[in-house]
């Protein structure tokens, strides 16, 4: 099965810069009241030169689909474990064709590409199964405020051959 979207890194699109810092402020800091422009001044840090952070885009063309993002640390209370993947968001019209697991796999690949063994993950309930499928292993549970399951996912498990070639699904 070929996908019939790409996966790129954002400093290869800058075009959808805009689109990436809005979708991320809508997801999770618009409703804290944190301002966009704070986002996207953040945003801004995955256009550098160093290897983290890393912000993806998977778009069709100029359509954009969804993106992820790799971070040196995403939960406060956890500080010993970097680098995480993290804001991992799919339009809710292209949802459901593998650009979400396309997406998680291609985070971890990059982190992996770095020589870096382990990746980090947080997650809901509601996504417990989206991560688990995916051979992500939970090591934390109910942690925070908002009760995520903490998962690492080593370098030569799970399913990281998604980002270049989705596996067709039952
Ligand atoms: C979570 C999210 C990124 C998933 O994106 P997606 O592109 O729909 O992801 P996928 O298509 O790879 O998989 C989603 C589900 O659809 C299923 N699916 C994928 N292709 C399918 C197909 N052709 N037929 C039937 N089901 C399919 C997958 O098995 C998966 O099910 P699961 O969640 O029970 O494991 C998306 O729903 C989203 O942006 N949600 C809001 C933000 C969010 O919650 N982010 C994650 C924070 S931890």
């Amino acid at each position: 099965m070929t996908a019939d979207f790409t996966v790129s890194d954002l400093r290869q699109c800058p075009d959808f810069f805009d689109t990436v810092a809005d979708r991320i402020w809508q997801a999770w800091w618009e409703p804290k009241g944190v301002p966009l422009a704070y986002i996207a001044g953040r945003l801004t840090e995955n256009l550098n030169a160093d290897p983290l952070p890393i912000a993806l885009v998977a778009h069709d063309g100029p359509t954009f689909l969804g993106t992820s993002s790799v971070i040196a640390s995403d939960l406060e209370d956890l500080p010993q474990y970097t680098p995480w993947v993290a804001a991992v968001w799919v339009d809710p019209e292209h949802r459901k064709r593998q650009i979400g697991r396309t997406l998680v796999a291609r985070a971890a690949q990059d982190v992996f590409a770095l020589g870096i063994d382990r990746v980090y993950l947080c997650a809901p309930k509601l996504r417990r199964n989206f991560y688990l499928r995916q051979g992500w292993v939970p090591i934390e549970e109910d942690v925070g405020d908002r009760s995520v399951t903490v998962f690492v996912l080593e370098q030569g498990c799970g399913a990281s051959g998604a980002a270049q070639n989705p596996p067709k699904l039952p």
